[in-house]
């Protein structure tokens, strides 16, 4: 049966594949015919993902993302890629008067940095095939602000805008960069910010649907949105942040 979202033979590497929305994105993944490579620092939560996968073929590679040498192995390791997911992320929130050097760098290097420095390697043509398409998992805080998240906003700006240079500039290697921007989304992150995974009170569902009109997200509906720019449907898109917010930009 035809189907344009199909990632059928594709393979592709998911970083921050152990959790949230990096495990959703891999499920979803497999769902549509891909094999994958999967990181992320924690090897039994990695297991965990790669059991909720559908398909053969898959790996997993633990290791920590803001490792150079980590980052080399991972790659050579990976087979020729036709896809990345980026979903590695920390969202520490700090106040502004507690910037320091060393928060601002640890963001950086896995917001940030590591992504880089695996499309830097991966624009190697020995790393990837053509067409490839990479989504980044960016934030609706690289264009709106939160208190306490300068450091996190600053880090989701620098990754939108960079995947619009890399989109010019890898264009003739038949390579796609792409983002997704999603607002609140019911992951461990979020359940870390609200303080535990208990029900979620009346007040704080109320309070984040004044916020972004669809209500809280779920992991799987930024998933299904980076399976379309990962697939042949997305073909004539580069460059873009995909909104995935419940309507929180439109307010
Ligand atoms: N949840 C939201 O509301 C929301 C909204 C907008 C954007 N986002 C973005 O979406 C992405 C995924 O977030 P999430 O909500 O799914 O968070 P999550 O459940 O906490 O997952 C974060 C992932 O990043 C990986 N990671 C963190 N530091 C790493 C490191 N040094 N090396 C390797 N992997 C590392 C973690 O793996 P290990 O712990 O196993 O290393 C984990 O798989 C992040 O970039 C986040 O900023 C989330």
């Amino acid at each position: 049966m035809y189907n344009p979202m199909s990632l059928e033979g594709k393979r592709i590497l998911v970083t921050g594949a152990s959790s949230g929305i990096g495990a959703a994105c891999a499920i979803e993944a497999s769902k549509l015919g891909a094999s994958l490579v999967l990181t992320g620092r924690r090897e039994d939560a990695l297991k965990g993902t790669l059991e909720a996968c559908t398909g053969s073929g898959h790996a997993i590679i633990p290791g920590d993302i803001t490792s150079n040498l980590f980052v080399d192995d991972l790659i050579a390791r990976s087979a020729v890629l036709d896809g990345l997911v980026y979903a590695a992320g920390i969202a520490p929130m700090i106040p502004a008067r507690y910037i320091s050097e060393d928060k601002m760098l640890e963001t950086f290097r896995v917001n940030c940095f590591a992504f880089l420095r695996i499309i830097g390697l991966l624009s190697q043509n020995k790393f990837h095939k053509s067409p490839f398409s990479a989504v980044a998992i960016s934030s609706t805080s690289a264009f709106v602000g939160v208190p306490g998240g300068a450091v996190y906003c600053a880090s989701k700006g620098a990754m939108s805008a960079s995947i619009k240079a890399l989109a010019v500039e890898l264009s003739p290697k038949g390579m796609r960069v792409n983002s997704v921007c999603p607002s609140t989304i019911r992951t461990p992150m979020f359940e870390r910010e609200v303080g535990g995974n208990a029900q979620l009170s009346e007040g704080l569902v109320a309070k984040i649907r004044e916020k972004q009109p669809l209500g809280i997200g779920l992991p799987g509906q930024v998933a299904s949105v980076v399976c379309f720019l990962l697939s042949e449907a997305s073909s004539f898109m580069t460059g873009t942040d995909v909104l995935v917010d419940g309507g929180k930009l439109a307010l």
